[in-house]
């Protein structure tokens, strides 16, 4: 679990992100679709242009999904239970693709909040990325 300290550093970068969710997480998506193509099969049905309706909704749907996981630290799995079901009965996405999605969303802060996303602060990032991968990966078997 995150200290004190790394879930003050991951709610830092909560309360900066306000209206631009949809922006961010359309961002890491698309990160994530060019450089890494083989994610593309997961999403056929998209619209897969850069900035498209269907990237900004799904985009500000993880972030929300994350902001507020960061507001419920100490019970991940009870936040994320549904979403967990959703992406390992439903959605089959091969975990190692969360890797991939983690550190593009990690890119997308860095770009975007260079003064506040220090080392420390995206190491904590990191260990809450894969804290909710690891639920959102944990009923698959
Ligand atoms: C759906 C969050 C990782 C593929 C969703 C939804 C959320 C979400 C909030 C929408 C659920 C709903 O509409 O009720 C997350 C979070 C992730 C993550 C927080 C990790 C940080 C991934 C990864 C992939 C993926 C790695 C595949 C590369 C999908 C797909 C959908 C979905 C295909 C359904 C999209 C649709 O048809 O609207 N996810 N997800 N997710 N997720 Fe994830």
């Amino acid at each position: 679990s995150l200290s004190a300290s790394e879930k003050a550093a991951v709610l830092s970068i909560v309360g900066k992100i306000g209206s631009q969710g949809s922006a961010l997480g359309s961002e890491a998506l698309t990160r994530l679709l060019l450089s890494f193509p083989q994610t593309k099969i997961y999403f056929t049905h998209f619209d897969l242009t850069p900035g498209s309706a269907d990237l900004n909704t799904h985009g500000g749907k993880i972030i929300n999904a994350l902001a507020g996981a960061a507001n419920h630290l100490d019970d991940l799995a009870g936040n994320l239970s549904s979403l967990s079901d959703l992406h390992a009965y439903n959605l089959r996405v091969d975990p190692g693709n969360f890797t991939l999605l983690s550190h593009t969303i990690q890119v997308v802060l860095a770009s975007h909040f260079p003064g506040d996303f220090t080392p420390e602060v995206q190491a904590a990032w990191d260990k809450f990325l894969a804290l909710v991968s690891a639920v959102l990966t944990s009923k698959y078997r």
